[in-house]
């Protein structure tokens, strides 16, 4: 099947694309069919059965961890599934507990997710990493780690510019200290190949949702074996081994990543996440990285003969799905997009698109249009 064909295939699972050129992956996603009747079904089955709903549902809770192990190359003992990239963050940082005179160490790219945990509830000093031309200033970091780091703590493809992080120099750079390195993945995963491997990485912070297609509160966490023995900072029903003895007096943690569980979770979420990385294998994550890749090379390039100040890292291996740029008027410009039922995203003083695999080159010259005539009327 050609490409054209499979993704007007594809299209039709994603009903949005039948309303607006969707070209925004922030925020919530828009949801695909396969994603909602997952969830619809689970509904339907807890109305009519009760209890009857929950053991299937807990069952997709296994297979949750498994798939996602499967997608970041590892194996399901070292996945807690969360309620949001937020919360695997927060549950690093309360693993890392750093101590007083300890520091942290940030970027000013990064989402807010990567930095109020430390900020807020942590002793640690908090230091920034500048960015340089929408990047890490991977050099800057350099000068900032030391014996006191208790962690690094990145996005693997930063919300705003999408400037992707190198994470083997990064890594080269924090392994005379062995420091922990913690990932959010949230705008990685889905359309590049990340493991926890190569190069190793202590935590990986991710959402269901985004890329990878599934609703928004669920999250996962990897942690890695120096860590996965560690104290869970709460204990949860489900964290405990033991839990068939029903034995109120002694709670014997799981030996992996399940001691950090909590109660029953989010088990509607659960179904629906399970679905869309269901959907993203079987869509293939190879195509929809060459797919996103072609779109979003082809979106940089015109937006540069366009003259528009361009945020986004041009070289391949420097960027995943986000082009960000920032011309006049840009507020004005997102709402002319908004009225030619074109959706992007429009923060820190600019326009964010992030094509997916379901958009065609001729969306975006729909798009480019609007920017182009936009561009004209504040020359004239
Ligand atoms: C890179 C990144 N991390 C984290 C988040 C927030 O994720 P959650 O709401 O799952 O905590 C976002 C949301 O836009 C994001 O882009």
């Amino acid at each position: 099947m050609s490409d054209e064909a499979k993704v007007q295939e594809l299209r039709r699972l994603f009903p949005v694309t039948g309303h607006w050129i969707y070209l925004y992956n922030g925020s919530l996603h828009p949801c695909p069919r396969p994603v909602s009747e997952a969830m619809r079904s689970f509904l339907t089955d807890w109305e009519n059965g009760g209890e009857a709903a929950f053991f299937p549902a807990f069952e997709a809770f296994g297979q949750l961890k498994e798939k996602f192990a499967r997608l970041i190359h590892t194996e399901a003992r070292h996945i807690v599934i969360t309620e949001s990239t937020t919360a695997a963050i927060n549950l690093a940082a309360q693993i890392i507990r750093p101590q007083p005179g300890q520091n942290i160490v940030v970027s000013d790219l990064d989402f807010m997710t990567s930095t109020y945990p430390w900020l807020v509830s942590h002793p640690a000093e908090v230091r920034f990493v500048p960015s340089r031309a929408g990047e890490v200033d991977l050099r800057a970091l350099a000068t900032l780690v030391d014996k006191n780091t208790a962690a690094v703590c990145l996005c693997a493809v930063t919300v705003g510019s999408g400037a992707r992080l190198n994470l083997a120099e990064l890594h080269a750079l924090t392994r005379p200290h062995n420091i922990p390195l913690i990932v959010d993945a949230a705008q990685a995963l889905g359309v590049l190949d990340l493991g926890v491997n190569n190069p190793p990485l202590d935590f990986l912070a991710c959402t269901a949702s985004k890329w990878l297609m599934g609703p928004a509160g669920i999250g996962y966490l990897y942690v890695a074996d120096r860590h996965v023995h560690a104290t869970p900072p709460a204990a949860g029903w489900l964290a405990a081994a033991n839990v068939g003895d029903w034995d109120v007096r002694h709670c014997r943690l799981h030996d992996d990543a399940t001691r950090f569980q909590g109660g029953i979770p989010n088990l509607v979420g659960v179904v629906g996440a399970l679905a869309g990385l269901t959907l993203l294998e079987q869509i293939g994550h190879e195509w929809i990285e060459q797919r996103v890749r072609h779109l979003t090379t082809y979106a940089l390039e015109q937006l540069e003969k366009l003259g528009v100040e361009i945020w986004t890292p041009r070289a391949d291996e420097k960027r995943a799905g986000i082009v960000f740029f920032r011309c006049p008027r840009h507020v004005e410009l997102h709402a002319k997009l908004k009225a030619a039922h074109i959706y992007c995203g429009t923060f820190l003083n600019g326009i964010r698109i992030d094509p997916n695999f379901y958009n065609t080159v001729e969306e975006l010259d729909t798009f480019l249009a609007v920017v182009r005539t936009h561009l004209g009327a504040q020359r004239n």
